[in-house]
């Protein structure tokens, strides 16, 4: 049986309840079953780590989890909301008002700079541009990159980036924050800026991060580790807990 990744403590309270997911893809012959009943929650305040080989299906979570992708089976609350029962609009904005990406390619737009990347959540929520570039540009700033606002995705190197996308997250100060290998590309003095602003915001009392990582510098930052293999939750580990 896999394990439910739960909290049980009464004075915590649940942003994301995710219950018997399962996702495949294709048809017939060549249809792979990806998540196979994953149980999942999420508290608020928390930063949770999913961890897995290469294919077990972290991104496919991840994407089910906000709404990019229907699961087949299975619930998904978003504090007490379910997406999948929102309309295509309503589903649009509760997305842009509760949620935060960090995809594992980046999903820069080519022709904007840096500062207009970044702001791109604020914009949609119509935050007029110059608030909306200044505010990109400091988070732009705490994350080392200063000097590239104007810079567009072809002249940053992949670091670079990345950090782009992790700003443009980070602005819009999102409920729930999904980050998919936020600092595979990155050394150890921009990764420690990273983790120090993603953690800033995770830990409000009012919102979480799920947090897609190999890189164990990470895992210090987390409060409880998952373990996903063929599309299960096989094991969760606390923070403090000692590796089985
Ligand atoms: N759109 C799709 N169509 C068909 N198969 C897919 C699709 N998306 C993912 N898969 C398959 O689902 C499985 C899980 O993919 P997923 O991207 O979730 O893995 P992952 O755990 O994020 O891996 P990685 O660590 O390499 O990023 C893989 O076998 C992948 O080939
Ligand atoms: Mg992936």
């Amino acid at each position: 049986m896999p394990h439910s990744a739960s909290l049980h403590d009464s004075d915590t309270q649940t942003l994301v309840h995710v219950r018997g997911i399962t996702k495949s893809f294709g048809e017939g012959e060549t249809r792979i079953s990806v998540l196979n009943g994953v149980d999942l929650d999420v508290v608020m305040g928390e930063i949770l780590l999913l961890v897995g080989p290469s294919g077990s299906g972290k991104t496919t979570l991840l994407s089910v989890i906000g709404g990019i992708l229907d699961a087949d089976e299975g619930e998904i609350h978003i504090e007490g909301q379910s997406i999948a029962n929102l309309s295509p609009s309503a589903k649009t904005r509760f997305r842009r008002d509760n949620l935060g990406f960090v995809f594992q390619q980046y999903n820069l737009l080519p022709t904007l700079t840096a500062g207009e990347n970044a702001a791109v959540p604020l914009l949609i929520r119509g935050v007029p541009k110059k608030p909306a570039i200044a505010q990109a540009a400091d988070m732009l700033t705490k994350l080392g990159l200063g000097e590239r606002i104007h810079a567009i995705p072809s002249r940053l190197s992949g670091g670079e980036q990345q950090r782009v996308a992790i700003a443009r997250a980070l602005v819009g100060e999102p409920r729930l924050l999904l980050c998919d290998e936020p600092t595979a590309s990155l050394d150890g003095d921009t990764g420690h800026k990273v983790l120090e602003q993603l953690q800033r915001v995770g830990r409000q009392s009012d919102r979480a991060m799920i947090i897609v990582t190999h890189d164990t510098r990470v895992f210090e930052f987390g409060d409880r580790i998952v373990h996903m293999d063929d599309g299960v939750i096989h094991m969760v580990q606390r923070h403090g807990d000692k590796a089985p």
